[in-house]
């Protein structure tokens, strides 16, 4: 993989390549994707006021430079829609999971189209508390991704190793079938115009980093994997994020990394200035 700066460095003709492949656009690399994965925190109360905090503490420059993304619970998608869209906040509204189906007697669970109404952006598929927790296969969520598309979002397909995988060195070897598992039958455009997450499941809420060599290790293996499922267009057009422990004192090292084009925050995205910190670590880079 080549390597690259991480922004704004990109003639614009590279940057519509790499983001395009059979007319469907992918995001653009040069602009890091950060998303606050809120899981089960915060009520919708505590979500407006979230939001709104995060919104004072961004500067327009540093959505100049940075897509921001949240992801409440379900239960506050509609009041921070609100927020968002009263107020002219330009970060985008996440979901962090979906059914597969658009309707029917799935008691409990919420479909895609009912997202794509509240003008939801994003949609986290394959999260490994999905995966360990409720026992979501690469092929669930294959049909998740596929429903996300349909109504035009886009998914953030989660992949990573347990550390029991990792010490058994089979990290890249479980990271590969993921991907071939969770983005199988989908062609070249539906792929580029997907993110991607590599979340190592021992560094997710444990303060335990992937150290930057470490994750762009795994993510320039993923890259690879992808271009030879679906091409090299597609691979670099492809954005990969980051995820697991990333805090305001290592966003900017991982960031900097050139097959990192994002961040998947969880724990750190609860409180909007240390959030923020995260979204504008160009300013604390070395
Ligand atoms: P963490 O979570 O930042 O708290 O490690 C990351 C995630 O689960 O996406």
């Amino acid at each position: 993989m080549r390597s690259r700066r991480k922004t704004g460095d990109k003639t614009s003709t590279e940057a519509s390549d790499a983001a395009s492949v059979g007319g469907l656009e992918g995001g653009s690399r040069s602009r890091p994707l950060i998303c606050g994965n809120w899981k089960m925190h915060h009520n919708h109360f505590e979500a407006i006021q979230n939001v709104q905090k995060l919104a004072y503490a961004l500067s327009s420059e540093d959505h100049q430079h940075v897509e921001v993304c949240v992801h409440p619970p379900f239960t506050d998608l509609r009041s921070v829609q609100t927020v968002l869209q009263s107020d002219d906040i330009p970060i985008a509204l996440g979901a962090q999971d979906c059914h597969s189906s658009d309707a029917g007697a799935f008691t409990g669970e919420v479909s895609a189209a009912m997202l794509a109404k509240l003008d939801v952006t994003y949609v986290i598929v394959g999260h490994s508390e999905r995966r360990g927790l409720f026992g979501e296969s690469s092929e669930v969520v294959n049909a998740k991704a596929r429903a996300v598309m349909r109504h035009g979002m886009t998914p953030i397909v989660c992949v990573g190793e347990t550390l029991e995988q990792r010490r058994a060195g089979q990290a890249r070897e479980v990271v590969s079938q993921q991907i071939a598992a969770s983005l199988s039958g989908l062609d070249a455009a539906a792929v580029v115009g997907s993110v991607l997450a590599y979340e190592p499941v021992w560094a997710i809420g444990t303060g335990e980093t992937a150290t930057p060599g470490d994750a762009q290790d795994m993510c320039a293996h993923a890259r690879a994997e992808v271009a030879q499922g679906w091409g090299s267009r597609a691979a670099e057009g492809l954005r990969i994020l980051y995820g697991g422990s990333v805090k305001p004192f290592n966003a900017a090292d991982l960031m900097e990394q050139p097959d990192i084009d994002g961040a998947l925050v969880g724990g750190a995205s609860l409180d909007a200035a240390e959030f923020a910190r995260i979204v504008n670590h160009r300013l604390y880079a070395a």
